[in-house]
């Protein structure tokens, strides 16, 4: 996997949301699977300033949704779909119409992941997918020890993660769901490109077990050493961690510029 260490948070979602402007060029209609929590939150707003400002249209790109909590009530604001219509959808000037994700209020919670796990397929596939990282090491919700393998389905959140995202519910950990629908690892890696952001101090354990680890189901994330085009985008507080921070930085530098992320 390529290596991308950026000063902070906010050059790194110029850096990503431009990578995403450059697809939308070549393919104005990809569909583009986006993450939650507050990682992401700069990439949304550079990108969403270059279709503002007229450097790109988004007019036909097309939004999926990596995972979802499971049971709360339809149009919850901290339902992950409520979420990224309103950081992602919304502010890039698309409608509901241009969105696609697992239904967490379903009665038959395993068929809406199947169905799902489909749709992506006949959608064409993800051209470029977000990710953020759980201090666990967790993808979408894939928690440590999911099989690399998996599909779209349920998960039981851990401790870690329930109390990670309590502060998403007034830090009330009794609020957050127990059960969550989330892309399987298998599914993730179908994505053409993966992107994954991590910024500051408290991910740098995460980051290092990702990039310099074995590849290892305990951290999830380090699946992406298995993609062929998986790209890790950290600040220099995530990157903190990382023994061969220096050697990334020199590649990224003698990088030719065509390239692109
Ligand atoms: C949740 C989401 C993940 C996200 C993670 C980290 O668990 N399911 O997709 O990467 O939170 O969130 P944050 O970026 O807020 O640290």
């Amino acid at each position: 996997m390529e290596v991308v260490i950026v000063p902070d948070a906010k050059a790194a979602g110029e850096l990503i949301a431009e990578a995403m402007a450059q697809l939308l060029r070549r393919k104005p209609d990809a569909l583009l699977g986006v993450a939650t929590g507050s990682t992401p939150l700069p990439i949304y707003e550079a990108l969403a300033a270059q279709v503002d400002a007229g450097a790109v249209d988004a007019s036909k790109a097309r939004i999926a949704q990596l995972d979802e909590y499971v049971g709360l009530p339809t149009g919850h604001p901290e339902s992950y779909r409520a979420t990224v219509l309103r950081q992602v959808v919304d502010p890039l000037g698309l409608s509901e119409a241009a969105f696609m994700g697992p239904d967490g209020s379903a009665a038959d919670v395993q068929a809406a992941c199947e169905a799902y796990d489909s749709a992506l397929v006949e959608a064409g596939g993800v051209d470029l997918q977000l990710l953020g990282i759980g201090t666990d090491g967790h993808i979408g919700f894939n928690e440590p020890c999911s099989s690399l393998a998996s599909r779209t389905r349920i998960k039981t959140l851990t401790e870690q993660t329930i109390a990670d995202n309590a502060r998403f519910f007034d830090g009330d950990l009794s609020q957050v769901p127990r059960h969550v629908i989330t892309q399987g690892i298998g599914t993730i890696l179908e994505a053409r490109h993966l992107v994954l952001l991590a910024t500051g101090e408290g991910k740098a354990d995460a980051v290092a077990a990702t990039v310099e680890g074995p590849v290892a189901s305990v951290v999830p994330a380090s699946a992406l050493q298995l993609h062929p085009h998986a790209t890790v985008v950290v600040d220099e507080a995530a990157a903190s961690k990382l023994k061969l921070a220096d050697y990334f930085r020199h590649t990224y530098a003698n990088k030719p510029e065509w390239q692109g992320l």
